[in-house]
């Protein structure tokens, strides 16, 4: 029989989720069916119980659903609890609903293995103190960088980042003016200015030499931040593609127990 998965968000119709989904699932021989599922924005929790009274086994969820997927789940992941978000559920035999949060996990496995820019001992940059800075913080720090700095424009949010994350590792939060003088070798843009073709008040110097600038978004080019990161130091320039599809695997791995091939899928993926 077919298991049933899904992504469930709204607006959906943009998700590459179900493509890159069909090709794991091509690749690893899994007989699974992979669908794009729109939620009213008030209509979540109904959405998803009505995919698993009809067999489905699990979803990927996306915005602007992610704490609520959070809070329907039964049983959390370490990186789910801490994150307070999630964007994958499977429905486990015995009924409870398991929420997985794999956002950081995708993030650090393009950085780490398909970007080959460690993170351990390294000075780590994160700009943004949102839910997509929350989902990887957790996953960041396991990489034991040597620092952990978060940036964000209301400073107080960032410093509630640091608490909740700080017996992880070292972690510091507060606004960008403080950055001035100091260098990172890997600056990562989690906020959403990409969305509205901002930049986050940098200053100059933060580029150590040889640093990676990674913008989480993908699909809009090259970033005002990235353009910026080009224009002041940064070596190595990378946005959010990798990070998607290692996600996805990360999610694939746990429905299915096999880990799908991921630079197949990127490099399908890449605009031509
Ligand atoms: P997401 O789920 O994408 O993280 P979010 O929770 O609304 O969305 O958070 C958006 C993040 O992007 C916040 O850290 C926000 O900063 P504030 O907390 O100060 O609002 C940040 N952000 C959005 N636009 C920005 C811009 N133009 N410059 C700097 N930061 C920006």
């Amino acid at each position: 029989m077919t298991d049933r998965y899904a992504v469930v968000g709204n607006p959906i119709a943009h998700s590459k989720s179900p493509l890159i989904h069909a090709e794991f699932a091509r690749q690893t021989g899994q007989n699974m069916a992979y669908a794009a599922l729109l939620a009213p924005l008030d209509g979540f929790a109904a959405t998803v119980g009505t995919f698993r009274t009809e067999g489905g086994k699990g979803l990927n969820v996306t915005v602007p659903f992610k704490q609520e997927a959070w809070r329907l789940a039964t049983r959390l992941t370490d990186r789910a609890r801490m994150a307070e978000a999630a964007n994958t559920l499977k429905f486990e035999p015995d009924g409870a609903i398991l929420a997985d949060n794999t956002d950081g996990a995708g993030l650090v496995r393009d950085i780490g293995e398909n970007l080959g820019a460690g993170i351990e001992g390294r000075r780590v940059l994160l700009l943004g103190a949102g839910g997509a800075a929350r989902g990887v913080l957790l996953p960041l720090l396991l990489r034991e960088p040597a620092q952990l700095a978060i940036a964000n424009r209301t400073p107080e949010k960032a410093v509630a980042l640091e608490r909740h994350f700080a017996a992880h590792g070292p972690v510091e939060g507060g606004d960008y003016a403080r950055l001035a003088g100091r260098q990172f070798d890997i600056v990562i843009n989690a906020t959403s200015s990409s969305l509205s073709d901002a930049l986050p008040p940098l200053p100059p110097g933060v580029f150590a030499p040889g640093a990676l600038a990674y913008d989480m978004m993908y699909g809009k080019g090259l970033t005002p931040f990235l353009q910026f990161a080009r224009g002041n130091g940064a070596a190595r320039l990378a946005d959010g593609l990798g990070m998607l599809v290692e996600q996805a695997a990360e999610s694939f791995f746990l429905w299915r127990g096999v880990r799908p091939q991921t630079r197949p899928v990127i490099d399908m993926l890449l605009p031509c």
